[in-house]
């Protein structure tokens, strides 16, 4: 176990000048020394009083400045004497939002790691639970928000998580050899070989790597799954409600990408002939000035004018870059042609995942303690919050929406509330049936298939509206326990800690097993919940556990609504307009999987 648990007993003046205190852990991985800080996890709602070893701000990669801008991250150079990782490092360039506030500074040098190592007296290794960060590819950091003391002393893992780049600086491609794209995806790929390379240092075991991820992270996380790259890093994957069959978040067409490059160039004064002249004038831009072009809205419709046509939901998403990725990955999924068979999967879901996108339709509720919305402003968000242009405009398309989502029994009355309607909608079709189709595909290829569906609406959100209910993101604060973390001020009701503590069991027994079922005497669920496991998902069966302040089994999660996105919708546009091979291919993002076993 090399130095785990070894202790410095001398002060040590290094390169990075460093005093080092006889209780600080220190473990030596590749690159060199690290020294820690110790923690005690204790709280009164939890009979655990154990230490906590803390690594925070670990570079995994050389700093991405300079020339690297626009590169693949490369290795680590090594450095003499001890490293002090004790507080995070810097998050990635983003715009100015609440995340700043909790992770410290913001840096193009941002490639950062963090690592919580419970202190057993056990020899065993640890399996090793891996965080991927969301926030659509344009903001978030693995820092401050998901501190992994409270999983690392409850769960008995080794909890990691990190920064990638994020917008253009992530993901900015010329759809040629001179800006690839995918940098951000890159990033994580380095994250995860650093966990197989080093984590044993800490105790951990390379061959039991779950990664896990919420939003674009779980997008990230089922790309890891896809890239032909990615072979024998990790075992196991957790994926919280984002999926490879999203639309409108990928891109393969390299003409479009080129065309937004030379955008970005004319907005930050970098008007260039070729690709080549452009990434050379983007490498010499102030980081800083990027910040104004990594919000979803605003650079998207700045971007959309001078590209002249809808670009994807995000104007840099990632790629077909010829390298993490060889073809669109959503068609790798639905061939299933890749090679890592045998993993386990849980995939999930939130019930009321598309609040977010109402969120941003409707800006001047943020203050509202209620959300109402009348049929005007849900005929036009209801279409302008789909992507692509054909969507967005499609009578037969709309018609058909309509058709499956309005409550017809009350559609009579004028002052009906259609917040509901369109949050439903958009969460299925961007969440739900994504995830459907990722499930479905996975299962009948073998793979073991755990899905849930999060319904509980927690009393405290992570959002800064009233309205929000079970909304995207809102499972991090029962996975991640917020309220066991100092510092966070996150308190939960006394069945709210329950619920907390049986999902963070769940997601450690999973990363331990690869089933989240405990035991049957285990004394966080109740008799009921404990008499019923968790099943597989299976194709038919499609079962599934909801996840509440009680646990229970439930089927055929919004199967018609999920036939409707994954079959009906496609051929609808495909018989309304026979050139268009499939509506899907119009941004790119490539053909749904099957959602059923019906073939009309
Ligand atoms: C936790 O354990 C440590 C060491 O065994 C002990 O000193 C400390 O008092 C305990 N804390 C609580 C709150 O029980
Ligand atoms: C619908 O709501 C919007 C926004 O609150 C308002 O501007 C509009 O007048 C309303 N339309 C009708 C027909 O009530
Ligand atoms: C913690 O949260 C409570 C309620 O939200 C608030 O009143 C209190 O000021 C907060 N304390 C700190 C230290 O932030």
């Amino acid at each position: 176990m090399a130095f785990y648990g070894v202790h410095c007993r001398v002060a040590v003046f290094l390169s990075v000048l460093c005093f080092v205190f006889a209780d600080d852990p220190m473990v030596e991985i590749a690159s060199g020394k690290l020294v820690g800080k110790s923690e005690t996890f204790w709280h009164p709602d939890v009979n655990i009083n154990r230490t906590i070893h803390i690594y925070e701000g670990i570079p995994y990669a050389e700093p991405p400045v300079g020339d690297l801008r626009f590169r693949p991250p490369q290795s680590k150079v090594g450095w003499d004497g001890v490293y002090r990782a004790t507080n995070f490092g810097s998050a990635c360039i983003q715009a100015i939002d609440p995340l700043e506030e909790m992770s410290g500074t913001l840096s193009e040098d941002c490639l950062f790691l963090n690592v919580y190592v419970p202190v057993t007296h056990n020899t065993d290794r640890l399996p090793v639970m891996v965080w991927i960060h969301g926030g659509v590819f344009i903001m978030g950091s693995g820092n401050a928000f998901f501190k992994g003391t409270p999983l690392a002393a409850i769960g008995d893992v080794i909890a990691v998580s990190f920064n990638y780049r994020l917008g253009p600086l992530g993901f900015l491609s010329t759809g040629d050899e001179h800006a690839p794209g995918n940098y951000g995806l890159l990033d994580q790929m380095a994250a995860v070989q650093w966990v197989h390379d080093n984590i044993e240092a800490f105790g951990g075991d390379k061959d039991m790597v779950t990664l896990f991820g919420n939003s674009a992270g779980s997008l990230s996380c089922e790309y890891m799954l896809l890239s032909p790259l990615m072979q024998g890093l990790f075992h196991r994957v957790i994926m919280q409600s984002g999926n490879v069959f999203v639309k409108g978040y990928f891109s393969t067409d390299s003409r479009m990408q080129r065309k937004t490059a030379h955008g970005l160039g004319k907005l930050v004064g970098c008007e260039r002939e070729t690709t080549e002249e452009l990434i050379q004038c983007l490498r010499a831009v102030q980081a800083e000035d990027f910040k104004d072009f990594m919000d979803i809205i605003a650079t998207k419709d700045k971007l959309e004018n001078i590209v002249g046509q809808t670009l994807p939901n995000i104007a840099f998403p990632p790629v077909v870059d010829g390298y993490f990725f060889t073809e669109n990955p959503s068609r790798v999924a639905e061939t299933m042609a890749f090679t890592k068979s045998g993993l386990d999967l849980m995939f999930g879901n939130m019930a009321d995942e598309g609040m977010f996108f109402v969120a941003y339709g409707m800006p001047d509720m943020w203050e509202e303690p209620k959300l109402t919305m009348n049929k005007t402003v849900y005929e036009s968000l209801m279409s302008s919050l789909l992507p692509g242009a054909r969507m967005k405009t499609d009578q037969a398309v709309k018609d058909a929406i309509k058709l499956m989502y309005i409550s017809w029994d009350d559609a009579d009355l004028e002052d009906l509330n259609y917040a509901d309607t369109l949050s439903q909608q958009l969460g299925d079709f961007y969440f739900i049936c994504p995830a459907d189709a990722s499930a479905r595909a996975y299962a009948k290829a073998g793979f073991n298939v755990y899905r849930y569906h999060m319904t509980h609406v927690p009393s405290k959100s992570t959002w800064p509206f009233k309205w929000m209910k079970a909304a995207h993101a809102e499972d991090l604060q029962f996975v991640f326990g917020w309220h066991f973390v100092d510092g966070m001020n996150w308190t939960m009701t006394k069945e709210e800690v329950e619920m907390t503590l049986k999902v963070m069991k769940y997601w450690t027994n999973f990363a331990k097993t690869g089933n989240p079922n405990l035991p049957r005497d285990d004394a966080t669920f109740s008799e009921e919940e404990a008499r019923h496991d968790w099943p597989l998902f299976k194709v038919p069966g499609l079962e599934y556990r909801e996840i509440a302040l009680t646990m229970s089994n439930r089927r055929a999660l919004k199967a018609k609504e999920c036939s409707f996105w994954n079959n009906f919708i496609p051929k609808l546009m495909k018989n309304t307009d026979p050139a268009m091979k499939c509506f899907a291919d119009e941004d790119g993002s490539g053909k749904y999987a099957e959602s059923a076993n019906i073939e009309q």
